[in-house]
């Protein structure tokens, strides 16, 4: 099978570096504007090839999208990070236009590619995929609630003092760090709700924690994260790749369901061969339908700054 990354930056490398690692795949080409920079990426990691076992090809090209011909799985990782401060949004400017040069140029030379979004605001690019290209929805796919939910386990387990294995949560609504609604009530410690283990208000510092995860990490390291989006975004392909029915948060184009029409969010989702297989609606109680109608409010505000 064939995965193309676009963006040879901190994300795709490491998106690209996990697909090799996991050896699902046949072929990985990444993609850049910059001049030899997917090149050297792919070479870099294909001399790990021998260290960690892998098969996988890895190549680089830039900025020739012919090289990504007949692609399964495309991953979009390009336009800029935010710095320290930042919300996503606010990279709409720069990204939305990359987004959608990059849609239209993949689906040119994969007509029947499935697209991965990662970019931000992630799930207003997702939403300009759709308007750009005349996919079925199945096949564009936002990635942001599995990186958001492995944080919100993260926190969990921190808070329980226990390995992240041993933990299970899940994080649906918008990619931002205000629209996040991490699903307190449903998280478990080995099928034992975390609320057994911990006070409402250490729980609600988990919360809190897991909303501004990546502004964290942006603060510390001066700019966006890169390995668990790269790990999170990897594991989706690797649903696709492997058809494993796995059920993810994932932003996906939104026609009625948990009563919203015409966005993109994060719901729980099925993921296999053909993408998004099945939307997943779960019960949720009133609170939490508030907050995630309040969260698709905010993202259909950043929608409507796409020009
Ligand atoms: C993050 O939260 C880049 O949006 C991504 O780290």
């Amino acid at each position: 099978m064939k995965i193309t990354v676009v963006g040879a930056g901190a994300v795709g490398a490491s998106c690209a570096e996990y697909i090799a690692i996991k050896d699902f795949a046949s072929e990985v080409v990444i993609l850049d504007i910059k001049e030899g920079y997917a090149e050297g990426k792919a070479m870099d990691l294909m001399q790990c090839a021998s260290l960690n076992g892998f098969d996988t090809k890895i190549t680089g090209s830039t900025n020739d999208y012919s090289k990504t011909a007949n692609s399964h799985v495309a991953v979009i990782t390009s336009g800029i990070p935010r710095k320290p401060g930042m919300t996503r949004e606010e990279l709409i400017g720069i990204n939305a236009g990359i987004v959608k040069t990059v849609s239209e140029n993949l689906v040119k030379h994969s007509p029947e590619v499935i697209i991965i979004v990662v970019s931000n605001p992630m799930d207003t690019m997702t939403f300009l995929a759709h308007k750009t290209l005349d996919l079925p929805k199945n096949r564009i796919i936002g990635m942001g609630g599995a990186l958001d939910s492995a944080r919100f386990k993260y926190r969990l387990a921190e808070a329980l003092g226990c390995p992240a294995s041993d933990v299970s949560g899940m994080v649906i609504g918008g990619h931002s760090d205000t629209g996040m609604l991490p699903l307190t009530r449903l998280a478990t410690r080995n099928s034992v709700r975390v609320t057994e283990f911990m006070s409402e208000e250490r729980l609600n510092e988990v919360k809190e924690a897991t909303k501004v995860g990546g502004a964290t990490l942006t603060k510390l390291l001066g700019t966006s994260a890169w390995y668990a989006p790269g790990a999170a975004v990897s594991a989706i392909v690797q649903a696709i790749a492997c058809d494993q029915k796995k059920m993810f948060p994932c932003s996906t184009l939104l026609e009625g369901e948990y009563g919203l029409n015409d966005i993109c969010i994060g719901v729980p989702v099925i993921i296999g061969k053909n993408g998004i297989e099945e939307i997943v609606e779960i019960d949720l109680n009133e609170e939490e339908k508030a907050k995630l109608q309040e969260s698709a409010a905010g993202v259909s505000k950043t929608n409507g700054l796409l020009n």
